[in-house]
């Protein structure tokens, strides 16, 4: 922590007194005399100050003091899905440390959820203030208690990137639990609407039914997904996620139902007039979903970009056409942005790139927020009774705190512009290797959404392994895709260098 506080002095920024004691004794990588860079060849400046400027391998991946760690940690915790033993205290920047000195370009970020940089120096300022530390020990029940200032935190951070037309915010601790939230406020309004109102009391037939989880009380209504959706794993949202078998085996599910996502092709645009036809397809058959199926729809819910499932892509106008049947049929359009907001396609919110008329009833958010929770417009989506929508902690405000410095972050540097940028960048990049190695890249994807591109390989596992060995951290999505997520203070100059490595790996 010292050595991170040092750091964020020598960004420029002032420290409060308090928060400048040490606390650590590993330092980030940036200021090990070893790794400090200077500018980039393009002259392009990095946003960090002394970021390497490229990776170092030293060992094998895992080495040897990563197996002696995660033997330990298997002993009291599953490490069966571990990917990288990590020291955070020496991550910076875009770049990922492990226990044996080897320094990797993190182009996965945690799972598409470190938005501005390992240490980054505006963030520790925030997390070392006194506001932050009052917030993270008295913690407050916000249903019950909430702090003075819950208001200008919120107006000051998670609702001054409010999507546009939605005012209101309930927040959450992860995004299967907003996507959760969204649907419960989406029930209680439906119901509401078949009551007659806020006003129509509960029935004595709802009250006692509610207790032995039968209608009329628990109602047979569902939330329409589409296949291959991720929108979580807690017992609602996995009801709605329909990507990989090994989520939902064993789990009790809903019955729910399941519009087809339309099968695209690459790049969209060559393939407009097929894509076109087979979104038609697609609305056609949630339409019919949302008319027939037995419990029917209080809402559809659908991600910008399908991402744990294999990133798929579809155009705007058949987002567009989902609103519109939305609202024809009275049903709620909640729009996931858990992975894809928060800037990393070029737009705050990939919503955006759709040009709707009116916005969206709910957009969920997580992530790159580091809080969770959803957005909301309509006062009718308050529950007509208080406790209906409610828990202990009903969100964090540290974590809100935290999503208020990333904001300023964001806005400081022009992060969102950036990304645009360097995802053009990327992408053409990209494609030149597509045509250099075609045998590698295939269906590259994500034209114009910012660094949210992937593309399919045949080899896909083989080639996340191999990434590694020359130093890029890379993630995988679906079965065959490769998937780019990188952080929102990536440059052209983080895309040269990931650009060489993948050639490295194509060319062995
Ligand atoms: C689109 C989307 N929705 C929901 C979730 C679930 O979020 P969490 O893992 O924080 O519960 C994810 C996680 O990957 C996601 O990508």
């Amino acid at each position: 922590m010292a050595s991170a506080l040092r750091t964020a002095s020598r960004a420029g920024l002032s420290l409060p007194r308090s928060s400048a004691r040490p606390c650590s004794r590993t330092a980030p990588i940036a200021l090990r005399r070893h790794y400090a860079s200077a500018a980039p060849a393009t002259g392009e400046r990095s946003y960090f100050p002394h970021e390497p400027t490229g990776p170092v391998i030293k060992t094998s991946i895992p080495g040897p003091e990563s197996v002696k760690a995660i033997e330990r940690l298997s002993k009291v915790f599953d490490t069966r899905s571990l990917n990288m033993m990590t020291n955070y205290q020496r991550s910076y920047g875009n770049y990922i440390a492990d226990l044996d000195g080897n320094v990797l370009l993190d182009v996965y970020a945690q799972i598409a959820s470190i938005p501005v940089g390992y240490n980054n120096p505006s963030l520790l300022l925030a997390a070392t203030s006194p506001e932050m530390a009052s917030a993270l020990i008295n913690r407050p029940a916000l249903g019950n208690f909430p702090q003075h200032d819950w208001a200008d935190i919120l107006e000051t951070g998670i609702l001054k990137v409010a999507p546009n037309g939605l005012n209101q915010v309930f927040t959450g601790q992860s995004g299967s639990d907003a996507n959760e939230l969204a649907y419960k406020a989406a029930f209680m309004w439906k119901r509401q609407q078949e009551r007659g109102g806020a006003h129509v009391e509960f029935t004595d037939a709802e009250i006692s039914s509610s207790m032995t989880n039968q209608k009329p009380g628990s109602p047979e209504l569902s939330i329409l997904s589409f296949k291959s959706a991720f929108h979580g794993r807690l017992f609602g949202s996995l009801s709605t996620t329909r990507s990989k078998p090994i989520h939902k085996l064993d789990i009790p599910a809903f019955d729910w139902p399941q519009a087809p996502f339309p099968a695209c092709s690459y790049p969209l645009d060559q393939y407009a007039a097929e894509n076109a036809a087979e979104e038609q397809r697609c609305l056609d058959e949630t339409e019919r979903l949302i008319k027939e199926w037995h419990n029917p729809p209080a809402a559809i819910v659908i991600e910008p970009i399908q991402s744990e499932g294999g990133d798929n892509h579809a155009s705007p106008n058949f987002f567009r056409g989902l609103r519109e049947l939305t609202k024809k049929h009275n049903v709620l359009f909640i729009v996931d942005e858990v992975q894809t907001g928060v800037g990393a396609t070029g737009k705050f919110w990939a919503h955006e790139h759709w040009g709707l008329t009116t916005p969206p009833d709910i957009v969920t958010f997580s992530k790159k927020a580091q809080t969770a929770g959803y957005y909301y417009g309509n006062n009718d989506l308050r529950p007509n009774r208080p406790y209906r929508q409610f828990n202990t902690w009903m969100g964090d405000p540290a974590r809100a705190i935290l999503f208020r410095a990333i904001i300023q972050e964001v806005e400081r540097l022009n992060l969102v512009e950036n990304t645009a940028i360097t995802g053009r960048y990327l992408y053409n990049g990209l494609e030149r290797l597509a045509q250099q190695y075609p045998g590698e890249i295939k269906n590259l994807r994500g034209k114009g959404q910012g660094t949210f591109i992937a593309w399919d390989s045949p080899r896909r596992d083989e080639v996340l392994k191999k990434a590694k060995g020359v130093g890029v951290n890379i993630g995988g999505s679906g079965e065959a895709a490769v998937r780019l997520r990188p952080m929102l203070i990536f440059r052209k100059h983080h895309a040269d260098i990931l650009l060489d490595n993948l050639e490295k790996i194509f060319k062995s």
